[in-house]
Formats: C-alpha cells, structure tokens, sequence
C-alpha cells in the first residue's frame, strides 16, 4: 500500500512576489531558500522552508496559464496542499480504484526529477491537492 509521509509544502498563489515576502520572509521571518522559474507551469516559485515542509509561493509569469486564471478568478490565497507518498504511481491506482478525480492521469516530472500529479478538488472537499514523490 502507498503511504502518505508527510505534508511537503503549502502553496499560496500570489500576484505580487515581494508584498507576499514582506509577510512571509520579513514579518513572519521564514528564510527565503530561493526562488525557481517553472516554465513547464508557467510560474515563478518562491520556497520557505519551515522544518519537515515548506510554504511555496507561487506567481503566474503568463496570462493563459491555469494559475493565471485561478488567481483571476479567485484572487491570491491557499492554492494547494502538497502530500508526499512513497509511490505515486501505486497512490494514482489506489485514487482511481476508489474513483477519485485525478487533474493528470500520469505523474509529471519536474526539472529537479520530483514526480508530482494533481488530485481535483471535487474529489477532496474542495481543496487543490498535489501528490509528491521525491
Ligand atoms: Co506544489
């Protein structure tokens, strides 16, 4: 059986990177461990670090993406919540079998060679969830 390990991060979608790390990275005083171009999801992510997790930022870079018209629609906010499992492929089919909507029907690769998949929130209560695995 697939087994959930830990949250990985909390994204929040914003529109303006530095008014989110004025909260995030200057009041709050989570250290800011670097920020990444996604061109593949047409976003720019900022990553902090808070122990075993992190929160994520994440910024649009183009108008068509699906963020992009998230963001529009529903202004910046909670985005997702990332679940780390030890077998995504055995978590999709476990998913599947229990008729949970999936966003993509196979895991993508990120450029750091993470596999990730998104979950629909019809399925979830209403929450953006993303499967991780390392
Ligand atoms: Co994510």
């Amino acid at each position: 059986m697939p087994v959930v390990k830990r949250i990985n991060h909390v994204a929040v979608v914003v529109e303006d990177m530095e008014k989110a790390l004025s909260f995030w990275r200057d009041a709050l005083g989570i250290p800011l461990h670097g920020t990444l171009d996604v061109p593949a999801e047409k976003s720019q992510v900022a990553f902090l670090p808070t122990g075993e997790s992190e929160i994520e930022l994440v910024k649009p870079t183009s108008e068509d993406s699906g963020l992009a018209k998230y963001l529009a629609k529903r202004g910046p906010g909670m985005h997702h919540i990332c679940v780390e499992v030890d077998d995504i492929e055995g978590m999709m089919a476990q998913l599947k079998a229990k008729n949970i909507r999936l966003i993509n029907e196979e895991p993508r690769t990120t450029a750091d060679g993470k596999k990730y998949a998104f979950i629909h929130p019809e399925s979830t209560c209403g929450v953006l969830v993303e499967l991780y695995q390392l």
